[in-house]
């Protein structure tokens, strides 16, 4: 056989992360720039062996679609010859889909230097996006030199992506929580490497830190963390609970637990994950034990009535019971001649729900480490090396494993207490423990008490249930934080603006594009909302300056939605900060676009000419929202097309009212911007009317002395007013006062 000839690797020239909306989607993407190299010569049906070499290590590669649209497109294009840095992309997508990071977007484009391509994928996170490059790359060159590289290098591979995804992506309960609201569009911003994450935008933002929101209140966390200042608040409001008492010694424990009567449970008052819970103690060496078991895991020892039954965990989220999920005792059968310790290897810490990272909902069992489990195999006359008789029934752990879904088996009694619970401690989210025999009928029926009431309840158990319906509650969480009742969507002047969003306006183009930022986010302050300002002069709040640097860019954008006090916000899109890093926002409520210039100074992202400029600009009107508006310019007629990518209302301006795009859009009933009789004309199909408070031009001319401010870019600022609804004659009046921004710093005051 011939052997392969060594290709040179594949350069990577430059990486970008796009944060926001770019040219290639609205969704963040990882854009790679590649130079093929020796390689743009061998498509892939010139490279002898390599498309078996690959389909062997991913074979799932044969179900990826491609362009073709079917299962298998991508593996006819391997066999008539695609280029790597396509094949780079389909790598690179398969990896993190079996990192269990789906990604299902990509494209690799040519650019105008021979071997130089671009390749995108979607990366929800860029630190994961980069691993999955790195390997893909690995294992792509690879297969092209045949070098070796096996199954268990591809195993290797994605468990460096999986450490990835598990170091820095939202942890599984977060995850679930954020996927819900985008599911209802509601966007969202992390705010920290871990969990803390801000759902919607500025002032209609909540946040959430994995189970918690900022509805949580710390109080209630406090009392949560207290186990017998809990029970007394709900034995007072008439929850049931197990009676006991705190105890500072083993002998006060022993008296305790015979005041309260036998069997009892020894447990610390501030302990979580069962840690130093002894259960279903009957004598006073057990008792004095378990005392110091519980002793260093919390700040106080209590000694409590032991309720027989199972464990349950019912989630309560805004005062309704979302899910509950019942524990099973875990057990081992002896075989006569292995240990404790590896009976529990064995039988119970092979099952896949066990593990000891995050996506497992459940731990993995440390026999020897465990003192409950410990003392309990005492009880029962062994320990952890100890070799049970072969059919010897051993019981390993009482709690701990609750992971089969009951939702639909609760009681309406057991609800409403349990709903009560939450409400007495007042936590919005809160996971009751309760023990009871049997969840479907009430608690008093059967001595079943309420245990403890966590706050920032873990969420595994009810997304993974062991058997059983996973329990949406994500979508319960988020529903809480925005209801999505009629009362709820609040009206913005006359403009609808979904919930957790504020009014966004975009703007991109070369012409002006500051000076209408300024004049549409004065209008907004005029109108009563404090309006932030990301623009080249600087970043506003209130006309109050912020940052004097030019902020017409990504980071500074995200300053704004990430301000609490933010109500609405404009932001000017630079084209090379749209190639940069995608807009600041996932959708806007308006989109300006003003030109199509601007495309000398790009050639760093290949693009020379202006009609290159379409692909780039298109991104502001593809992020408007289906209730708001793309304000365009009518007169150059190439961006009159950007039309049919808006999914609202399209406003043209023109400085000429005889502009082609303007006259058929008013055919059609739409609304238009255009100058006569030197006035701003605002005209809905045939139907036309002068800005109220204005009058002639011919005056603001005259304060416009600098000529500044061009009558286009008046007409574009006018319309993204008109379009967010603010008050005609408020906008009129508006253009009259506005006068230059003071860039004071604030912090020089
Ligand atoms: N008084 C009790 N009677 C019966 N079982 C109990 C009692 N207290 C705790 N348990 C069991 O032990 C588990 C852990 O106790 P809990 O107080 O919830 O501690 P943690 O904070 O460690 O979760 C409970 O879910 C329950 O199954
Ligand atoms: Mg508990």
């Amino acid at each position: 056989m011939l052997k392969p000839r060594k290709h040179a690797d594949i350069a990577l020239l430059r990486i970008n992360y796009l944060r926001g909306p770019n040219i290639w989607t609205y969704r963040p993407v990882l854009e790679v720039w590649l130079d093929l190299g020796g390689l743009e010569d061998f498509p892939t049906n010139l490279l002898p062996g390599f498309n078996d070499r690959l389909v062997t290590l991913l074979p799932a590669l044969l179900e990826h679609t491609c362009g073709v649209g079917e299962p298998g497109g991508f593996l006819e294009r391997l066999h008539e010859g695609t280029w790597t840095g396509h094949v780079l992309e389909h790598v690179v997508i398969e990896l993190l889909n079996l990192a269990d990071m789906p990604t299902g977007f990509g494209q690799t484009r040519s650019t105008s230097r021979p071997g130089v391509y671009r390749m995108v994928f979607r990366a929800r996170d860029e630190q994961v996006a980069r691993t999955a490059l790195a390997q893909g790359h690995r294992l792509l060159m690879a297969a092209i030199n045949a070098e070796p590289y096996g199954a268990a290098d591809v195993a290797r591979a994605i468990e460096e992506i999986r450490t990835k995804v598990d170091d820095c992506y939202l942890g599984p309960s977060t995850a679930c929580i954020v996927a819900a609201a985008t599911e209802r569009r509601i966007p969202h911003i992390r705010l920290n490497d871990g969990n803390l994450v801000q759902l919607g935008y500025g002032a209609s933002q909540r946040r959430i830190w994995t189970a918690e929101t900022d509805m949580t209140s710390a109080i209630a966390e406090g009392i949560a963390h207290d186990k017998d200042l809990t029970k007394s608040l709900l034995a007072t409001c008439g929850v049931p609970v197990p009676e006991g008492e705190i105890v500072s010694s083993a002998e006060a424990a022993w008296e305790a637990a015979q005041e309260i009567g036998l069997p009892v449970v020894v447990k610390p008052t501030d302990g979580n994950h069962g840690r130093g819970v002894s259960l279903d103690l009957n004598n006073q060496k057990d008792v004095e034990d378990a005392f110091l078991l519980a002793e260093p895991e919390g700040s106080d020892v209590m000694v409590e009535r032991f309720v027989r039954g199972h464990e349950h965990r019912l989630l309560v989220v805004g005062g309704r019971v979302v899910a509950a999920a019942r524990g099973e005792t875990a057990w081992v059968t002896g075989d006569g001649t292995s240990t404790v310790v590896e009976l529990v290897d064995a039988q119970l810490n092979t099952d896949p729900r066990r593990g000891n990272d995050e996506g497992c909902p459940l731990g993995r069992i440390e026999t020897c480490e465990d003192g409950a489990i410990v003392l309990d195999l005492q009880r029962q006359g062994l320990s952890p090396q100890a070799v049970p008789a072969a059919g010897r029934e051993v019981l390993i752990q009482r709690n701990g494993n609750v992971s089969i879904d009951c939702t639909d088996e609760v009681h309406p009694e057991v609800d409403h207490i349990v709903s009560l619970a939450a409400r007495v401690v007042g936590l919005d989210i809160a996971g009751i423990d309760v023990v009871a025999q049997d969840i479907s009928r009430p608690l008093h029926e059967q001595g079943g008490a309420v245990v403890e009431v966590n706050a920032g309840p873990g969420l595994l158990m009810h997304l993974k249930p062991a058997a059983g319906a996973p329990r949406p509650v994500g979508r319960a969480i988020c529903d809480h934080l925005f209801p999505d009742t009629p009362e709820h969507a609040k009206k913005d002047g006359s403009q609808q603006v979904p919930v957790g969003r504020i009014p966004l306006v975009g703007i991109a183009g070369s012409q002006g594009s500051q000076h209408i930022a300024r004049l549409v986010a004065w209008l907004l302050h005029l109108s009563g909302r404090h309006a932030g300002l990301a623009c080249d002069d600087g970043l506003f709040l209130d006309q109050r300056c912020i940052d004097s640097a030019s902020s017409a860019h990504w980071e500074a954008g995200q300053r704004l939605l990430m301000n609490r006090s933010v109500q609405a916000a404009v932001f000017e899109n630079g084209a090379e900060s749209i190639l940069r890093d995608g807009l600041a926002y996932d959708c806007c409520q308006v989109g300006v676009v003003t030109d199509l210039g601007g495309a000398s100074g790009l050639a760093e992202f290949d693009i020379t000419e202006e009609a290159q400029m379409y692909r780039v600009l298109r991104a502001q009107v593809d992020a408007v929202l289906p209730g708001g508006a793309a304000v365009l310019n009518a007169t150059p007629a190439d961006l009159a097309a950007m039309q049919t990518l808006c999914d609202g209302e399209v406003i043209f301006y023109s400085t000429d009212p005889t502009a082609a795009a303007l006259a058929a859009h008013r055919e059609n009933n739409g609304r238009a911007l255009y100058l006569r009789q030197d006035q701003i004309v605002l005209a809905t199909g045939a139907t036309e009317a002068f800005l109220p408070g204005l009058g002639k031009l011919m005056a603001w001319r005259g304060r416009n002395q600098r000529g500044e401010m061009s009558e286009a870019t008046l007409l574009a600022a006018t319309g993204a007013a008109w379009a967010l609804g603010i008050p005609l004659n408020l906008i009129g009046a508006g253009i009259e006062a506005f006068g230059p921004l003071e860039k004071t710093m604030a912090g020089a005051l």
